[in-house]
């Protein structure tokens, strides 16, 4: 398969290593820096350790995809997907993978075959090296009925072979729901405690109120899942992923904005549509505001300091 991943983070570099070392021939596309390659090093599970150079931004490339893969943060996604729109061909398959929820109404513009996936692949990346931390399972569905029928199975077939644990789900949406569940959970608490995931256990307190929030909301959103099974399963992630620092917490440390808007503050928008109270979601929310706010000011302070 040909396949170009736009979004050359942690995730991305590790799909990208994965499905080249399958003999796929994929290629990276870099949003601003245009190079003609990049070195992806690995650290596996087993702390083997791998490396591989990935080729990027070759256009011939991305007009003749097969797959396109996103693996952009949320926030990104919509702007940087019309501007290379027009290079990609009407039978490319596109998958979006991300953490929240918020633009889906704003994806009309595609007309290709439209996937969305979530994955519980761990991974970070320190100093340029990608960690991978948690071999989890990525499910993958059409993101509307109104998307072509063709057959998936071939494509599934193909990402299992390199990704192992990637299957196809009717109704990606419930999966997508819970999947914001848990990053309503790990993804604040970790970056408010600057830990790694595992370290989490200790706030079973916290977690527990957060998800009685949570699984009262997931009602409204047409997902029944009452609270201990929520806490089972946000447990289960947080021991899978135990060494893996969170996407939160990543872009907080890289002084980047993080996905709090898309992801508890979806929450929060959404129960103000049912006049729901979500004071633990309000709470987390506002704390990390309150990091990104350092953020501007630090990164004020650079820009300040260079012109001075
Ligand atoms: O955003 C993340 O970091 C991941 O979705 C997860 C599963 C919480 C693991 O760290």
């Amino acid at each position: 398969m040909k396949i170009t991943v736009l979004g050359c983070g942690a995730l991305g570099r590790l799909l990208a290593y994965f499905l080249t070392k399958n003999g796929n021939s994929v290629q990276g596309w870099l949003k601003e820096d245009k190079k003609d390659s990049i070195y992806i090093n690995i650290t596996h599970i087993n702390n083997m350790r791998d490396n591989i150079i990935l080729p990027t931004n070759n256009v011939l490339h991305l007009n003749n995809s097969d797959l396109l893969i996103v693996t952009l943060k949320i926030g990104s996604i919509v702007y940087s997907l019309k501007q290379i729109i027009n290079f990609i061909n009407k039978n490319c398959i596109i998958l979006l993978i991300y953490n929240g929820l918020g633009i889906e109404n704003k994806l009309s513009f595609i007309k290709q075959p439209l996937l969305i996936g979530i994955t519980y692949h761990a991974v970070y990346k320190e100093k340029e090296i990608i960690y991978h931390n948690h071999k989890g399972l990525t499910i993958i569905g059409k993101i509307d009925s109104t998307v072509k029928d063709i057959n998936y199975n071939i494509l599934i077939k193909k990402l299992n072979l390199a990704l192992t644990n990637v299957i196809w789900c009717k109704n990606i949406h419930i999966f997508k729901l819970k999947k914001l569940a848990v990053n309503c959970v790990i993804n604040p608490l970790t970056t408010i405690y600057n830990c790694k995931n595992g370290e989490l256990l200790k706030y079973n307190k916290s977690i527990l109120s957060i998800c009685k929030e949570l699984s009262n909301i997931l009602k409204y959103m047409g997902v029944s899942i009452n609270t201990k099974d929520l806490v089972i399963l946000i447990t289960s992630v947080i021991n899978n992923t135990k060494n893996n620092i969170s996407s939160m917490l990543q872009d907080i440390k890289n002084n980047k904005y993080s996905e709090i808007d898309y992801i508890n503050g979806y929450i929060i928008k959404y129960a103000r549509l049912y006049n729901l109270y979500v004071y633990e979601n309000i709470k987390l929310f506002n704390i990390i505001k309150y990091k990104e706010l350092n953020i501007i000011n630090n990164n004020e302070y650079i820009i300040g300091n260079k012109f001075t």
